[in-house]
């Protein structure tokens, strides 16, 4: 499973692409915000730490304007994924841009139905907020499975990205179920490592280590 991070944050980019196994990025109008920065830069920036796709979204909401759009972000990088929201107009705009060779991203899948028709647009790939589904007590990880298998059923090349992750668990359970990208928060990219029984045993093996290797007064 890919491993991407769900930031806009460079500094988070720099920080989690040093362990070597980061994959690509993605980003929403949201988490840009945040920087307050300018969006091609920043792009431009992500794009010289991570050698992976990297997710722009587009905030037009008729199809016309999408691809406007979406044709831009792509001329900044080529690693650049388009990323459109599951509306009528983003299905459209999918269709034009994917057959023009952009890849695009459909984000904001929430059901099986929308998944199908992402797919049978041309997506590159589609987004299922897990979390923000969990959050209304329906059930995130059943809409990853059931998108799994509808794809399977009819050998769409559309890619799976587990989106709106909220704890490692669901990083464990989007593995388990096949899912062929999970994209998620520093915070838990960095909780992805960590064992308290990893720390103990460390701390042991070297307190160990240097009683016995102490160099003789
Ligand atoms: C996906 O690409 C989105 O940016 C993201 O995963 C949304 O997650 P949230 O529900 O934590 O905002």
């Amino acid at each position: 499973m890919k491993l991407y991070l769900d930031t806009g944050s460079a500094k988070e980019i720099r920080e989690a692409a040093s362990y070597g196994l980061l994959d690509g990025v993605t980003t929403n109008p949201s988490l840009v915000s945040k920087e307050g920065r300018d969006f091609t830069d920043l792009l431009k920036e992500i794009c010289t730490i991570v050698d992976g796709p990297i997710s722009a979204e587009v905030v037009s909401l008729e199809a016309e304007a999408m691809v406007k759009e979406g044709r831009e972000l792509a001329k900044i990088h080529k690693n650049i994924v388009v990323k459109v929201p599951l509306i009528p107009e983003g299905l459209k705009a999918t269709r034009q841009l994917s057959s023009e060779g952009i890849r695009v991203n459909v984000t904001l899948c929430f059901s099986p139905t929308q998944a199908l028709l992402a797919a049978k647009a041309g997506a590159w790939c589609v987004s299922p907020f897990i979390g923000r589904l969990d959050d209304i007590s329906s059930d995130g990880m059943e809409l990853i499975r059931q998108i799994l298998t509808i794809y399977e059923n009819y050998a769409f090349s559309t890619l799976v990205l587990v989106a709106s992750v909220r704890h490692p668990q669901h990083v464990v359970e989007a593995a388990l179920a096949g899912g062929h990208i999970c994209t998620m928060p520093f915070g838990i990219f960095q909780q992805l490592v960590k064992h308290p029984l990893t720390d103990i045993g460390l701390k042991k093996f070297l307190s160990d280590w240097e009683a016995k290797n102490q160099p003789k007064g």
